[in-house]
């Protein structure tokens, strides 16, 4: 058994999963302390949130801070990789377009 899957009332050394609630665009998700921003917002099924100069969407691409797909503005500070920022209760998350206005 992976430690990932001892349910935290039984764990030996006293994980607690504690809840947390992050807001994405004025929608509220949850998620648990030790998440990354990026695993909340896809465990809440979003795959994307944030849009190339090309209109594409993006979210998570290598998931370990290389390629700044995933990047949104947090509690007002823009470019936050969320896949390399942990989950804290109370955030606030903004997601950013890079489509030039007269694109749109
Ligand atoms: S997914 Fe590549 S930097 Fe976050």
């Amino acid at each position: 058994m992976s430690p990932s899957m001892i349910p935290p009332d039984s764990d030996p050394v006293g994980r607690a999963d504690r809840p947390l609630t992050i807001v994405v665009d004025g929608a509220e998700m949850q998620g648990v302390s030790g998440q990354t921003l990026a695993s909340v917002l896809l465990a809440a099924g979003r795959s994307h949130w944030r849009t190339a100069p090309n209109g594409t969407p993006r979210g998570v691409f290598c998931g370990i801070g290389i390629c700044f797909d995933c990047v949104a503005t947090v509690n007002d500070v823009p470019d936050i990789r969320l896949c390399r920022r942990p989950a804290r209760d109370g955030d606030t998350i903004a997601t950013q377009t890079r489509v030039f206005e007269e694109e749109r």
